[in-house]
């Protein structure tokens, strides 16, 4: 064992674990610790890795037999899992994880990765042949850095519009790549408004705006469509990128009639696909970007001039290689692309929309609000809601949990204390009916805010 890692006692596995499960049990919620949060830096580094994974459901639940839980197919029984990503998964997509080793260069997986980029093409509306999709490795962050270390050079001028947490840790790893970030906040709930943005674009250069599509923190969505018009109309040097990893697969985004430069995801929220997969799309405008910049790119593993090469390669059916991508992964996101596809997208989002409305009129009538506070500006795939006056996270979440049903506490730094969070993304939407993971939700809330009020 390193020196690093013995140098102080590092505390039994259940307290460490407690960072992370610290809304399904009942003590205070301790400060937000993650690992895109610059507050990491402030926890002992011990405090970190090394989870023994066997433990971490169990020990905050209680006993298997007083939980209701319903047996999801070929799964093993477990609670719902309707946070805002990871989501449940599909039989099939898990399935193909089994998948026996196989080479990352040979023919069939080079022909699995090319069919999943071009299946990427479809999920993103682009037939534009220049626009390049990535997957790689690593989690939803590894998008902010592909963005900050290839398509802006220290000192540019970045403008980050925020409607929650993720803007906060956008525009830290912007910083990171010695850009200058400009934040342009909304108060909490709502999100910039267009005649705002115009007014802060005039003010001077800009090389990129970034927008959040869904803010996981607040459920707040954006508008992309008038806001990419907008941009190209007062400042059209300046590239669009979306944050979109809360948003893929649960609403609509139409990459070449809106006339996007990057859409950043991962695999682990509506595209249904365990975590582990960075996804983007990139415009030709942003690859040209790219290829014209001053200096090399500020990352070694997020360059892409060390992955374009290896994406177009792996399209084309032929094997490359700069670092060893996940085979497992990919034949999952393969899965989960091939069953997103097989039905019209627009089909998909309008299930979305149509559980979404079901969610917040039930919670409307439980008497409780959103902090999304216009029906505008709601998320699709989510929904924050207040709890009512007194009540935290740490009342309600283990509540939930004892019903078989798992919600997550708020992450917005000034309220987490007063929401939860309600993910309906992915098969428990498209497959609602079957599955029932909406109404078992929707039942455990109305019994858990009942429970919780008279107590
Ligand atoms: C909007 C948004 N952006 C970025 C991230 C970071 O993604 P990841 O946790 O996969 O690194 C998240 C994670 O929840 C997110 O919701």
């Amino acid at each position: 064992m390193s020196s690093m890692f013995s140098a102080k006692p590092r505390g039994r596995p259940v307290d460490r674990l407690s960072l992370i499960h610290r809304h399904l049990h009942n003590r205070p919620i301790v400060e937000i610790n993650t690992p895109f949060s610059t507050e990491r830096i402030s926890q002992p580094s011990e405090d970190i890795p090394w989870l023994p994974p066997t433990r971490a459901s169990s020990e905050f639940l209680p006993p298997l037999q007083s939980r209701s839980i319903v047996k999801m197919s070929q799964q093993p029984e477990h609670p719902t899992l309707l946070i805002p990503g990871p989501i449940e998964f599909d039989d099939a997509v898990l399935q193909s994880m089994s998948h026996y080793s196989e080479s990352h260069v040979g023919p069939a997986f080079v022909a699995t990765f090319g069919e999943t980029l071009s299946m990427l093409r479809k999920l993103f509306q682009t037939t534009n042949e220049k626009s390049q999709p990535f997957v790689i490795s690593g989690s939803g962050t590894l998008g902010w850095d592909l963005v900050a270390a290839n398509l802006v050079e220290p000192g540019d001028e970045v403008l980050v519009l925020h409607t929650g947490y993720f803007a906060d840790s956008f525009a830290d790893c912007f910083e990171v790549y010695k850009a200058k970030p400009t934040q342009l906040k909304a108060p909490i709930g709502d999100r910039p408004q267009l005649d705002e943005i115009e007014k802060v674009l005039k003010e001077k250069k800009y090389r990129a705006i970034t927008v959040t599509h869904v803010d996981t923190s607040t459920g707040v969505l954006s508008e992309i469509k008038a806001l990419s018009e907008l941009v190209h109309r007062v400042s059209p040097d300046t590239l669009v990128v979306v944050d979109a990893v809360c948003s893929v697969g649960s609403e609509e985004i139409q990459f070449d009639n809106w006339n996007l430069d990057v859409v950043l995801t991962a695999s682990q929220k509506g595209i249904g696909c365990p975590a582990g997969l960075s996804i983007m799309m990139v415009s030709d405008r942003a690859i040209e970007r790219f290829k014209a910049r001053k200096t090399p790119p500020g990352s070694y593993f997020a360059s892409f001039k060390n992955w374009l090469p290896i994406m177009q390669s792996y399209e084309a059916k032929k094997p490359a290689y700069f670092a060893t991508p996940s085979p497992q992964l990919i034949h999952a996101l393969h899965t989960s692309l091939t069953q997103i596809l097989s039905r019209p997208l627009e089909e998909r989002f309008a299930a979305h929309k149509k559980v979404s409305q079901q969610v917040k009129d039930h919670v409307s009538k439980l008497g409780l609000k959103q902090l999304a506070s216009k029906p505008e500006n709601q998320a699709n795939g989510m929904t924050a809601i207040y709890l009512p006056e007194g009540v935290t996270p740490p009342d309600v979440l283990p509540l939930l949990a004892k019903k078989g049903v798992v919600f997550a506490g708020g992450l917005h730094k000034q309220i987490a204390q007063r929401y939860i969070r309600f993910g309906h993304m992915g098969v428990s939407v498209v497959d609602d009916q079957r599955r029932g993971d909406i109404k078992k939700a929707l039942d455990a809330l109305d019994a858990s805010i009942a429970e919780v009020k008279s107590s």
